[in-house]
């Protein structure tokens, strides 16, 4: 049965809620969000109680990982849809901070990543983005101290960027990458996918069915770089603007021309319209790679 998780909005109420939480050494894992909660969300909370016996979710939608120019204000808040959703999941609390407790008066520290965090992909088009992700998920993980941190896969940029952090900062917790949970033809479930047109819903799916289509023919043994340039001009064709469509090393995100380099990520950013989407896939010898 449904019933409405604790919800804390403060560090201080957190803090005491997660030591109450963890008696009789509990594992607690924490699914950082922003709300608007679709099935990939909640794909993560199920995975979290896979791995763990507490599940915490965080809802703070974090102005600084958005650029002036971005969607922040526009950002779909959906915060008695959530609550439920999370009741029905079981999650046993709800982190939902004000931006005053998350960025109090005189904050002044920001978090820098680098390696996976430049390797020229999201960052390229969103330079502010990886230090407004890297500085409130440190936060979230110092404040909750869970055993565990689970992260999509979907943006798979930022869950090599936080498994960095986490390394580099010695926190002990596990960062646990959950895959990316698609509608019926593909698209990767999105809190944006509201802002598509009917018209632009429909072309949606091509940006997964080309990685679909780029990942066989790679296997298949053709030359990455034609397979990129022939994915970008497909669509182009649809109606995309592309930001970038790349094969990179899954594990470095470094560039690689073949599959002998290393597992491949193929990650694509396009516009339709004024709507940025995201998707990657990965590419293995065994399959087409259509995780
Ligand atoms: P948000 O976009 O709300 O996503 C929260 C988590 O859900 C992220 O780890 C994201 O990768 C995952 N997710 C989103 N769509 C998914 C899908 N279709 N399948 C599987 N997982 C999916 O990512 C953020 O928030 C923020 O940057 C955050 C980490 C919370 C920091 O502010």
């Amino acid at each position: 049965m449904a019933s409405r998780p604790r919800i804390v909005r403060t560090v201080k109420a957190l803090r005491a809620a997660v030591a109450a939480l963890r008696s009789g050494k509990r594992i607690i894992a924490l699914v950082p969000t922003m709300g608007a909660l679709h099935d990939g969300h909640i794909s993560l909370i199920r995975l979290a109680h896979k791995h763990a016996n507490r599940v915490i979710a965080s809802i703070f939608v974090n102005p600084a990982q958005f650029a002036p120019n971005e969607d922040f204000g526009r950002y779909p808040r959906t915060w008695s849809a959530d609550i439920a959703a999370l009741g029905s999941e079981k999650t046993h609390l709800v982190f939902a901070p004000d931006i005053k407790e998350v960025y109090p008066e005189g904050f002044a520290t920001q978090i820098t990543p680098k390696g996976p965090a430049l390797a020229g992909l999201e960052d390229r088009f969103r330079p502010h983005f990886f230090g407004g992700v890297a500085t409130v998920v440190a936060k979230l993980l110092i404040q909750a101290m869970p055993d565990i941190a689970i992260f999509g896969e979907k943006d798979y940029q930022q869950l090599l960027v936080l498994r960095r952090l986490a390394r580099d900062l010695d926190l002990p917790i596990k960062i646990i990458g959950g895959p990316i949970v698609r509608e019926s033809d593909g698209l990767a479930l999105s809190s944006r996918n509201t802002y598509l047109s009917p018209a632009e819903r429909e072309v949606a799916p091509t940006l997964n069915r080309t990685l679909k289509d780029a990942a066989a023919a790679i296997v298949k043994g053709e030359r990455i770089t034609t397979v990129v340039a022939q994915g970008k001009t497909t669509l182009e064709n649809a109606g995309f603007s592309v930001d970038y469509l790349e094969a990179r090393n899954a594990d470095t995100l470094a560039p690689l021309t073949s599959l002998r380099e290393g597992p491949i990520r193929l990650l694509v950013a396009a516009k339709l319209g004024s709507t940025r989407l995201i998707d990657n896939l990965g590419v293995s010898l065994k399959s087409s790679g259509n995780k």
